[in-house]
C-alpha cells in the first residue's frame, strides 16, 4: 500500500474547504418511494391486516431470489433466528457460533435453552474461522450458527464440510446479507435454514420484519407451526409454538421494495469496489477482504485501521471524520464474549473477534452515494490518513 499524495497536503486548506460536503454524505439512505407507500395503503384499504396474500408473495419471490425453495415471513430478524433454532435445536445443544456478530445470532441460541460455543473470526474477512471453530467441537455439538456479517458470505464450502464430517446443521443468519451470492448461486441454496431482518436500517427494509428460508417442505411446515402456535389445522395445536407473523402492510412494502433491491445491490456493489480502491491507496487503512467465490451483499463497509501507523484511537479519526461530513458507524463496539448477557457462557475472549472493536469502522454505504459523497470521503480520508499519523 502506498500513499497517494496527490492534492492532498494536509496544509492546502482552501482545496479542503473546497471539497468540504454542503452537508454531510447520508450513511444510509432509506427513504420510501410513493409505490411502496401505495402498496401498504392498498393493504389499508382491503382491511386484511393480518398475514395473507402480500405475506406469501412475499415468501415465494424472496426465497427464488435467495437460492431457497421455501421462505417464511415473520416479525422480525431475532424471531426469524428463533425459528430456525427452535427447529433445528434441542435444549442442551453446543452450538457453534461466531464471536464477532450482531448478539442476535449468540442470544437466541440462549433462548433455545442451547450453549453457545463462541469462535474467533478471520482476521482477513471477519467470518467464522472454521479451523477455530473445529477445536471448539465436543459431543454435544449439533450446529454450526455462521453469520454472513456485513453481507458477506462466509466461506460456505468450509462450513458445508465442517457440518458434513462432523453431522452438524447449519444456520446462516443472512440478516445482512440480502441477495448475496456464492459459488454463482443465491446463498438460500445453502445449509439447512438462512434468517434475514428487514429492519428499517436494512438493504430491504420494511420496518420490523424477517425471513427464514430453507430448502425442505417438512423443516418449512416445522417452521410454519412454531410461527403460529403450532397450528397445524385451525384450532389444532400440535406442539408449543409462538405469534411470530407478519403482517400484509409490513409485507407489501417489503413486496415493492424488493423490486429495487437487485439494482441497489448492484450499486452498493460498484460503491464497495470504489472504496476498495480508495482505502487501499492510503497507507494504514485496510479495505474489507473479500471470501473467495462469494458476492456480498455489502450491507455496510467496514475497513480497518492498521493503528500501529497512526498516533490517534479509531475514535478520534472517525471523529474527524465526521467534522469533515462524513458520517462512520461502529459495528461493533466489543465483541459477543464481552457482553455482559453472556458471562456464564464466555470461556476465553477470542484473540481476533476481541481486537476488532478497536479497529473497524463503516463508512456510508447505500445505493444513492454519488460522485460528490466519494470525491469528499476520499479528500476527508486522505487528508486524515496523512494528518492523524
Ligand atoms: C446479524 C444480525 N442478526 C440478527 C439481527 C436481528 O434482526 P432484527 O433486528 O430484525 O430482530 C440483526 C439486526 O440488526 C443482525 O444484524
Amino acid at each position: 500500500m502506498s500513499h497517494s499524495t496527490a492534492a492532498k497536503d494536509p496544509a492546502a486548506a482552501p482545496s479542503e474547504a473546497k471539497a468540504k460536503p454542503l452537508s454531510p454524505v447520508p450513511f444510509m439512505s432509506l427513504a420510501l418511494e410513493q409505490q411502496d407507500i401505495d402498496a401498504a395503503v392498498s393493504v389499508l384499504h382491503s382491511g386484511i391486516l393480518r398475514q395473507g396474500s402480500r405475506c406469501s408473495e412475499l415468501e415465494t419471490r424472496f426465497a427464488e431470489a435467495s437460492g431457497a425453495t421455501h421462505g417464511l415471513t415473520c416479525c422480525n430478524g431475532t424471531t426469524a433466528l428463533q425459528l430456525a433454532y427452535g427447529a433445528l435445536l434441542s435444549p442442551g445443544d453446543e452450538v457453534l457460533v461466531p464471536a464477532w456478530t450482531y448478539i442476535a445470532t449468540a442470544s437466541m441460541i440462549v433462548a433455545a435453552g442451547c450453549k453457545p460455543i463462541f469462535c474467533d473470526v478471520r482476521e482477513d474477512t471477519f467470518q467464522i474461522d472454521i479451523e477455530d471453530a473445529e477445536k471448539r467441537l465436543t459431543p454435544k455439538t449439533t450446529a454450526i450458527a455462521a453469520t454472513h456479517l456485513y453481507g458477506m458470505p462466509v466461506d460456505i464450502d468450509a462450513v458445508q464440510d465442517l457440518a458434513k464430517r462432523k453431522g452438524l446443521a447449519v444456520i446462516y443468519d443472512a440478516a445482512q446479507a440480502h441477495l448475496a451470492t456464492y459459488k454463482g448461486k443465491g446463498i438460500g441454496a445453502f445449509g439447512d435454514a438462512n434468517t434475514y431482518s428487514f429492519y428499517a436500517t436494512k438493504n430491504l427494509a420494511t420496518g420490523e420484519g424477517g425471513m427464514v428460508t430453507v430448502n425442505d417442505q417438512t423443516l418449512a411446515d416445522r417452521i410454519a407451526a412454531l410461527r403460529s402456535h403450532g397450528e397445524t389445522e385451525k384450532y389444532l395445536h400440535t406442539s408449543i409454538g409462538f405469534n411470530y407473523r407478519m403482517n400484509d402492510i409490513t409485507a407489501a412494502i417489503g413486496c415493492s421494495r424488493l423490486d429495487r433491491l437487485a439494482a441497489q445491490t448492484q450499486a452498493r456493489r460498484t460503491n464497495a469496489d470504489r472504496y476498495d480502491a480508495m482505502l487501499s491507496e492510503i497507507d494504514g487503512l485496510e479495505p474489507p477482504t473479500r471470501t473467495e467465490h462469494a458476492d456480498s451483499a455489502w450491507h455496510l463497509y467496514t475497513g480497518k485501521m492498521d493503528l500501529s501507523k497512526f498516533s490517534c484511537t479509531r475514535d478520534e479519526f472517525c471523529a474527524k471524520l465526521k467534522e469533515r461530513g462524513v458520517p462512520t458507524a461502529i459495528h461493533y463496539p466489543r465483541s459477543v464474549t464481552r457482553q455482559p448477557a453472556f458471562a456464564e457462557f464466555v470461556m476465553d475472549h477470542p484473540r481476533v473477534a476481541d481486537s476488532l472493536s478497536e479497529r473497524v469502522f463503516c463508512l456510508p454505504m447505500h445505493h444513492d452515494l454519488t460522485e460528490g459523497h466519494f470525491e469528499a470521503i476520499r479528500m476527508a480520508l486522505e487528508t486524515l490518513g496523512i494528518r492523524m499519523r
